[in-house]
């Protein structure tokens, strides 16, 4: 028996989590002046939403669709498969990349660092997140790449992307530490 879940639910649960989430938030972020910053929080989503689809859709691929592609399809459709893949979910990393910058420079200069003005540990912990996601950038770019410079990275995708993974969750887990740093 096959059960099927209708999406209109789903969607208006992840919309009733994410205005609940967000009325908390827009007390948390704040400007400098400990005004509430409808910027700061703008920047903040515009965060979140790529960290949760790029590094999710990247655990999906490694641990999802690689092993079920490698296990159920002959080497053409797997060609192809691939091929296909790579050229939607371009789509997704390149301007999560770019949203990452944006939000992310913003945060900090910002928000954060006025936050946390002596702390050299949440400056240093800033820098070491920051040199991370740059290494996660530049695998997600080879990765999804159709030049030859990339060729060794995509021949042996599995390697790469589970490094690009495991590098991604220690951004999250860095992250949510400098989170709860005091103020
Ligand atoms: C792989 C790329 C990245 C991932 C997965 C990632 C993920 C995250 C997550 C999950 C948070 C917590 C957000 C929150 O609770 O509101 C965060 C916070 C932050 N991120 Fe990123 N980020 C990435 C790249 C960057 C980059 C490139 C920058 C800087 C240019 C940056 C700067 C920041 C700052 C300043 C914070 C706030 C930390 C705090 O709460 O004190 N991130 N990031």
């Amino acid at each position: 028996m096959r059960i099927c879940i209708s999406p209109k639910p789903v969607m208006w649960v992840v919309l009733m989590v994410v205005v609940g989430a967000s009325g908390a938030w827009a007390q948390e972020v704040s400007a400098p002046t400990g005004a509430t910053s409808p910027m700061a929080l703008i920047m903040r989503w515009l965060h979140v939403l790529p960290a949760i689809m790029a590094v999710g859709g990247a655990i999906f691929m490694r641990f999802v669709l690689m092993p079920a592609a490698a296990g159920a399809l002959d080497d053409e459709s797997h060609g192809k498969l691939r091929a296909a893949v790579i050229k939607r979910w371009r789509l997704i990393v390149h301007p999560s990349i770019l949203l990452f910058l944006i939000s992310g420079f913003y945060n900090y200069m910002a928000v954060t660092r006025h936050q946390h003005p002596d702390n050299g540990l949440y400056h240093a912990l800033f820098g070491v997140k920051f040199i991370l996601a740059l290494v996660v950038f530049f695998f997600a770019i080879a990765l999804t790449s159709s030049k030859g410079w990339s060729e060794g990275f995509r021949s042996k995708a599995a390697t790469w992307l589970g490094l690009l993974v495991a590098l991604a969750v220690a951004v999250v887990l860095i992250a949510g530490y400098m989170k709860v740093m005091p103020t």
